[in-house]
């Protein structure tokens, strides 16, 4: 069997990427130019800036990943490209990028979801063994999807308000740390101990959903309050304790949900899965359960990358499942 080379494209919000994957699950180079810098001094990611910053890069960064894979686009078999969700503006500049590229070499194209590309990072690292768990974390989601098999998502728990990377980035806020505020909660939090007592939203009787909005508030109280007595609450304290409530949320939702509904994997996925706190006690939580594998992939697989928009384009390419040149941005697409 011949082998397949897929072109992935990724703008759907900060980062300007591209890479060339082989069979779905070689990475043969990988491309991320990040804004970060630029949209710290605003405290979070400006639409305009982001758009800005994509057409600037992305041509340079389409270039590096294919010198960096050493190959020619005669050589490819498909372009895949994030189609949605994400900033609409943002989206388009990868969108028309992917459909020029396939036009002018004649290429299938290939229409791929954010989500779906978190979750297929994973076959970066592994082989999928079905049915599957996966639980994606990021600042725009959070989400609990089962896979039955290739290409199928079942969403079976979702936000019903703030992503859990938002929660993060809010909770910073409140604790003037820098944005984006996730990697500095998760270092204050092994600094501090979880001595505030903060709410965990169960919600309802076997609901596999996730809110953290009432959590935020709780934070954003307990300090305002703490401040009106004269107190003060050390902010690593805080967010030890912030980071216990909702990895204790996290973990316990993705273990039963597992049961639940019998996998043989779960995985981890989204920029969240970088917090050392949530891999340990989910690491801690799944060795309880018997022939269910974790799988988790480094780190720079979990955070915004066209390597993963290649793997799950690459099985999309497969099915046969090709997108027309009338293909548009979608900033709501659903799984
Ligand atoms: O997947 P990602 O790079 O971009 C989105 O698609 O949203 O995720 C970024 C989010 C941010 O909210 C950031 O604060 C959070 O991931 N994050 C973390 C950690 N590293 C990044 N949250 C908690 N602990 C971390 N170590
Ligand atoms: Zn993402």
């Amino acid at each position: 069997k011949k082998d397949i080379y897929v072109l992935g494209i990724e703008t759907s919000c900060d980062e300007t990427a591209a890479a060339v994957v082989k069979n779905g699950r070689e990475i043969m180079s990988n491309i991320v130019s990040s804004q970060m810098e630029s949209h710290k001094r605003f405290g979070g990611v400006v639409p305009e800036v982001a758009s800005r910053h994509h057409v600037e890069q992305i041509t340079l960064v389409i270039e590096q990943a294919m010198n960096d894979a050493d190959i020619t686009f005669a050589e490819l078999d498909a372009i895949a490209v994030t189609q949605g969700p994400g900033l609409v503006g943002a989206l388009l500049i990868g969108v028309n990028a992917a459909k020029a590229l396939a036009f002018a070499h004649q290429l299938p194209l290939i229409s791929v979801h954010h989500i779906a590309g978190h979750i297929y990072a994973n076959r970066l690292v592994t082989e999928m063994k079905f049915p599957l768990l996966a639980l994606v974390v990021s600042g725009g989601h959070t989400e609990l999807v089962y896979m039955k098999e290739h290409g199928v998502f079942e969403v079976v728990g979702e936000t019903r308000d703030d992503a859990a990377g938002e929660a993060y980035d809010k909770v910073a806020r409140a604790l003037s740390l820098p944005y984006p505020g996730g990697p500095h909660i998760d270092r204050l939090a092994h600094e501090g101990e979880a001595t505030i007592d903060l709410p965990r939203a169960w919600l309802e009787e076997g609901s596999y959903d996730f809110s953290f909005s009432g959590l935020k508030s709780a934070v954003i109280n307990a300090l305002h309050n703490a401040k009106q007595r004269g107190e003060t609450i050390e902010a690593k304290d805080m967010a030890a304790s912030f980071q216990a409530s909702v990895i204790d949320v996290l973990v316990t939702k993705t273990v039963k949900a597992a049961q639940r509904y019998d996998v043989r994997q779960v995985l981890l996925a989204g920029g969240v899965a970088a917090n050392r706190g949530l891999r340990a006690e989910l690491e801690r939580k799944m060795a309880m359960l018997e022939g269910v594998e974790l799988v988790i992939p480094p780190l720079s697989l979990c955070t915004d990358n066209a390597a993963m928009i290649a793997a799950a384009g690459t099985i999309l390419f497969e099915q046969g499942k090709y997108a027309t040149m009338a293909l548009n941005a979608n900033p709501g697409l659903t799984l």
